[in-house]
């Protein structure tokens, strides 16, 4: 679907986000012919810049990071809608501008006075912003024009903060009219969880904890934290990643069939599977964390964390988070899910897998099993993007030895298509006003609601275990596992 007559507003496009992320997608949809044909890009920034260095600074964003080839023809007619409105948020004249600015382009190009304003900005600011959007008239509709805000996390840092942000923002815009972006959920891979899902008979069955002994979650990553102290120093890997990225991979994996697709009905599914997923106790043994200490990694000698720029000397913030969550639901009673992430890990890998039980009879002489695993059924959520299936197989011989084999499907392989980057399937849809993969308000909450107890231990517990950089983290996050007699995969 093509976008109908809009523009897209950027807060904060001096940032990183907006250079390698949003403009170029922006771009990726124009070369895809997605935009409509009066689209127009507006940049609001404190930074001096000239109109025609803010189109330097797309164009170069654009050639550096889009997907798509590029092509002078679809940048010209571009570029023709760039526009740059430089102030301050705290400033009712900036504002004042940016809405004559919005006015005219409604006129000259034909936008439709449909606009979305996309803040990617601390959301420190996002209180001031939307006051001056509701103060200068901008995020107020008419008739059939729509207004949207698009907001990025940190969602707040606990629950009542979180609550407080989503106060903010419903003061100025309904929630049908706020996307809150979790770029998990644009990933093609992400998608296919319900797909996989639910409209295949296959696995159905065996979804369920007759047969899941348990679920692994990983969002391993092996790049540290240079240059990201500002934001990350005080929040560290749990309300970074486990409070959105991995608690909606664990919505999707673990409710219940939606009524059907529309956006209402998936979300009241999440919400459901969310109120009913909590924190296995006790925490000291159900949960780990740590911290990156110096080491090797794809054979160069990295710092750790309280050696990286900006970062306090004795900082607390955890690298690495480990939890188990357990499912108050008849299809996951009894199965733990084990959600982890790190920086500074052995390799750069996310996946969700289900890993089954045993079977309960083995009729073979068991010495020649040894290598005999769990069936698991592995979503490769990247960056080698499919799913496998690992299932026991005869080791080709005269005797009968059984030993695990792995059964790949391949994004590559299986399909032509290329996937749209993250951020370019979500703003279609923000333009689109196609709100399914945007998490709403309720869900942020009850994330949060998840994850503050363990929060609240860490913080009071001290230091974070250490673990050295290109390892899979530290010894405790180990023993969380071998407690229950089960451990870690190595993707
Ligand atoms: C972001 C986190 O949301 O996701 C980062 O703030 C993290 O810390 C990033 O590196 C990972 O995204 P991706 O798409 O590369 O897995």
């Amino acid at each position: 679907r093509i976008a109908g007559p809009c523009s897209l507003v950027i807060f904060g496009v001096t940032g990183d986000l907006a250079r390698r992320k949003l403009m170029p997608a922006v771009y990726d949809l124009a070369s895809r012919g997605l935009l409509p044909p009066g689209f127009a890009l507006v940049g609001f920034a404190r930074r001096d810049w000239a109109a025609e260095d803010f189109g330097k600074v797309v164009h170069d964003a654009v050639r550096q990071h889009s997907r798509t080839p590029f092509r002078e023809d679809v940048w010209e007619r571009l570029a023709e809608g760039i526009r740059f409105v430089q102030g301050s948020f705290d400033d009712d004249e900036s504002f004042d501008r940016l809405a004559k600015t919005i006015a005219d382009l409604d006129r000259e190009r034909g936008t439709g006075g449909n606009h979305a304003f996309y803040l990617a900005i601390p959301p420190g600011a996002f209180p001031t912003v939307c006051a001056q959007l509701s103060r200068s008239g901008l995020a107020h509709q008419q008739g059939e024009q729509w207004r949207r805000v698009v907001i990025e996390k940190p969602f707040g840092h606990d629950l009542d903060s979180a609550r407080e942000l989503n106060r903010v923002i419903g003061e100025v815009f309904p929630e049908d009219s706020v996307f809150r972006i979790d770029h998990y959920l644009g990933k093609e891979t992400v998608q296919n969880i319900l797909a996989l899902r639910f409209a295949n008979q296959l696995f159905d069955p065996l979804w369920n904890s007759h047969y899941v002994d348990h679920v692994q979650i990983t969002m391993a990553e092996d790049i540290g934290l240079g240059g990201r102290a500002g934001y990350y120093d005080g929040i560290g890997a749990a309300r970074d990643v486990i409070q959105n990225h991995l608690l909606q991979l664990l919505a999707l994996t673990a409710m219940e069939e939606p009524i059907s697709f529309e956006p209402a009905e998936l979300q009241a599914e999440k919400i459901k599977v969310l109120s009913a997923t909590r924190l296995a106790e006790p925490l000291a043994e159900t949960t780990a964390r740590g911290q990156y200490t110096g080491g090797w990694q794809g054979g160069q000698e990295v710092v750790g964390l309280l050696d990286e720029a900006g970062f306090a000397k004795d900082s607390t913030t955890e690298t690495f988070a480990a939890i188990t969550l357990e499912v108050d639901s008849r299809r996951w009673a009894g199965v733990p899910f084990y959600l982890r992430t790190g920086k500074r890990l052995g390799r750069r890998v996310t996946e969700i897998a289900l890993v089954f039980k045993r079977a309960p009879h083995l009729p073979f002489d068991t010495t020649m099993t040894e290598e005999l695993g769990e069936n698991a059924l592995v979503i490769r959520v990247q960056p080698d993007e499919g799913v496998t299936l690992r299932f026991g197989s005869k080791v080709p011989g005269s005797g009968m030895e059984v030993r695990d084999v792995n059964m790949d499907f391949s994004y590559g392989q299986a399909f032509t298509e290329s996937s749209p980057e993250a951020y370019e399937r979500l703003i279609l849809d923000v333009l689109l006003g196609e709100p399914s993969l945007f998490p709403v308000d309720r869900e942020v909450e009850l994330s949060w609601q998840i994850l503050d107890p363990v929060i609240e231990a860490w913080t009071a517990a001290g230091r974070p275990d250490p673990y050295e950089a290109g390892t899979w983290g530290p010894a405790s996050a180990h023993e969380m596992l071998t407690r229950s007699g089960r451990d870690w995969r190595r993707p």
